[in-house]
């Protein structure tokens, strides 16, 4: 593991907030359990974030891959902080599934941006299972890129089945289901600017 990897494994858990600081909005109460990262927390994290990765890759032009739909806000929080001459793509990738698995992926959207010999940093929201990276990175890796770097705004190891990890990574955060900051639940919460917990009567009829 290089030096990038080591600096990013750091654990960074939420710190305790007052309550009037991580109250969740009363139309909100019944659905969102709390809030896990505030939106202040998230400004700071994504900011350093960003200062990070400018460091490690140096000036050099940059492809940003990011993944649909959960990244919208994380992804533009951190390019607009990312002092680099980049070009931005997508890849269209969601389960079959509407719940809380990955389950089976298809890929809705393919790259248009030539990543060959180019430096990649590929944006998910979350590492989970591992089985979305796991699928997405030997696809880049075949369009032969310079090098790829893998960067996670969240972290949930405890549930990883695939070995993989992320060079960065925003927040290591327990096994809990969230939602917000740009994360879903069939499709609803992106827009919220909090990362929350949702209540588990939202989704108790799937099986997590
Ligand atoms: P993985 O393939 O299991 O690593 O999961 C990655 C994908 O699952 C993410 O890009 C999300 O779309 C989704 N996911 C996993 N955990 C959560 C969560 O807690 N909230 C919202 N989406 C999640
Ligand atoms: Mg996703």
């Amino acid at each position: 593991m290089n030096a990038t990897a080591k600096k990013s494994k750091r654990k960074i858990f939420p710190a305790r907030r007052s309550k009037a600081e991580a109250a969740v909005p009363p139309h909100l109460r019944s659905e969102v359990e709390k809030i896990l990262i505030t939106e202040e927390q998230l400004a700071r994290r994504v900011k350093i974030l960003a200062r990070e990765i400018g460091r490690d890759f140096r000036g050099r032009e940059t492809v940003v891959v990011s993944l649909l739909s959960g990244t919208v806000m994380f992804l533009a929080d951190l390019i607009r902080h990312l002092n680099l001459p980049l070009r931005l793509d997508f890849i269209g990738v969601s389960s079959y599934g509407v719940g809380t698995e990955s389950g089976d992926l298809v890929f809705t959207k393919e790259l248009r941006i030539d990543v060959r010999n180019r430096d990649v940093l590929l944006v998910d929201d979350i590492l989970d299972t591992g089985k979305t990276l796991s699928r997405v990175l030997p696809k880049i890796r075949a369009l032969k890129p310079r090098r790829i770097k893998t960067c996670v705004l969240l972290d949930k190891s405890a549930r990883r089945v695939e070995k993989i990890q992320a060079d960065y990574v925003g927040f290591e955060i327990p096994d809990l289901f969230v939602v917000g900051y740009g994360l879903d639940y069939a499709e609803r919460y992106r827009n919220l600017p909090f990362v929350g917990v949702l209540h588990p009567h939202i989704y108790k009829d799937i099986r997590l």
